[in-house]
């Protein structure tokens, strides 16, 4: 048997599609600024990313680009700069900043109401007491291919590896509100393979090349793989080992197209709806 493809691309080309045409009906575009500090490659690419997207969506973006030695002085000021422009409807930190700045103050800075990437404590207090606000684009996309691909959720018990701020938690707690029963692992979990061994849905979100195995995988389980990691050989791998994991799997994402470009699009809707207030 081989897993079904949960193809985020094709899903993430189709949102941003449907995006585009209610940018076309609006008069005021929405309006994306991005802050990139440092000279992280991988941080480049990703912005360069999300400034395509903007493009093909309609938005207005702006990339603010600064160098590894700038101080959180400046960076807040950039930050205070578009908290109070009216043109400017989303505010996004690319991460991780340079290890000098204190990012928990940085992200408190950013305006909640323009926090598209949902790290705003404000906007993550929202998420855990399900009252309205913006929820971080990663576990948003990954809910998005799931509920996409038919995955059933409720009732279905929901493994996620890795406690990050940015994907674990809130995945965690997009899987709880759309009543699935949630186990949250990381590092120091015991037995770690029983319990994944369990998931109908399985979140690798570790940052370690090929770490979820076969023999750690039900059989017809449903495989998010959130990982984008260098293999020994140059090339790109996820958290889980595709070629193996596809064989006992029902779904799976690849890596890349899988939940990556999610992401992106849901930066975009996001900023859309920050925009329509
Ligand atoms: N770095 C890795 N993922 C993300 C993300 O979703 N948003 C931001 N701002 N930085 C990141």
């Amino acid at each position: 048997m081989s897993a079904v493809l949960m193809d985020g691309k094709a899903l993430a080309e189709r949102i941003k599609e449907t995006l585009r045409e209610r940018v076309d009906g609006m008069t005021i575009k929405p309006g994306l600024t991005v802050i990139l500090a440092g000279e992280d490659p991988a941080s480049k690419v990703y912005v360069r990313n999300k400034e395509r997207a903007c493009e093909t969506v309609g938005i207005r973006s702006r990339v603010i680009r600064l160098p590894d030695a700038v101080s959180q002085e400046e960076l807040l000021a950039h930050i205070d700069a578009a908290n109070r422009d009216e043109a400017v409807h989303g505010i996004l930190v690319q991460l991780p900043l340079p290890r000098h700045i204190d990012g928990a103050v940085v992200l408190k800075a950013i305006d909640p109401k323009k926090d598209v990437d949902g790290f705003h404590v404000e906007n993550a207090g929202a998420l855990l007491s399900g009252a309205p606000g913006i929820a971080p684009c990663t576990p948003s996309g990954i809910m998005e291919l799931l509920k996409d691909s038919g995955v059933p959720l409720e009732g279905a018990h929901a493994v996620v590896v890795g406690r990050s701020n940015i994907v674990g938690k809130p995945v965690a707690l997009l899987l709880l509100q759309a009543n699935c029963t949630v186990t949250l692992c990381h590092s120091k979990t015991r037995d770690l393979a029983a319990v994944t061994r369990q998931a109908d849905i399985l979140v690798a979100a570790v940052g370690r090349p090929r770490f979820i195995t076969r023999d750690m995988v039900k059989n017809g389980a449903a495989v998010v793989d959130v990982g984008v990691n260098r293999c020994a050989d140059g090339s790109l791998c996820g958290d889980v080992d595709f070629e193996q994991v596809r064989e006992v799997a029902g779904r799976i994402t690849p890596v890349p197209g899988g939940v990556g470009p999610m992401t992106i699009a849901m930066l975009m809707a996001n900023t859309l709806r920050a925009a329509e207030g």
